[in-house]
């Protein structure tokens, strides 16, 4: 059967494109961090304030840079609501959700998760750049979904020094 000569270009165009977004694809993977979120583990949402990390909510060091964030989120809000951790950070967060079907995103970092009640979600993320951070759900969860939303506040690395580590 004969092939017409655009045709074969165009072939080899397309063939062309699958290997570029094949590339793009494995480059996203291993280079930026784009990964599918770890399993956290499994938890009682009625049991969460007896159930550690939950119990107590918010973030602790665990070593130099590296921290870990207990987060609940529930109809409208996120617990803790604000996260404050010096530029250079890497941060662990544990997510799960006392009722309903959450989002978990945070803009221009890898944080994109679905928070789903008795699981927790587990994602890292690497806070290099100082700044305010907007945390949001971004799976629609009623009438206040639009309003639930926390901050994240890496602090310039002198700043937080100044502070004793303060966390
Ligand atoms: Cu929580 Cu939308």
């Amino acid at each position: 059967m004969p092939i017409e000569r655009f045709e074969k270009v165009f072939i080899w165009i397309s063939l062309l494109l699958l290997e570029v977004f094949f590339v793009a694809v494995l480059v996203v993977a291993f280079f930026g961090g784009i990964q599918l979120p770890e399993p956290g583990g499994l938890v009682d949402p009625q049991q969460l304030e007896n159930t550690p990390p939950f119990d107590t909510p918010g973030v602790r060091q665990v070593g130099d840079r590296e921290y870990e964030v207990a987060m609940i989120a529930q109809t409208w809000q996120f617990v803790p609501n604000e996260v404050r951790v010096p530029a250079g950070s890497t941060v662990t967060f544990y997510i799960t959700s006392r009722d309903v079907i959450h989002g978990f995103m945070i803009p221009r970092t890898n944080a994109n998760v679905m928070v789903i009640p008795g699981q927790v979600a587990k994602v890292t993320v690497q806070f290099d750049e100082p700044g305010e951070y907007s945390l949001i759900c971004h799976e629609y969860c009623g009438i206040g979904h639009q309003g639930m939303f926390a901050r994240i506040f890496v602090e310039p690395a002198e700043q937080a020094q100044a502070q004793g580590g303060e966390e």
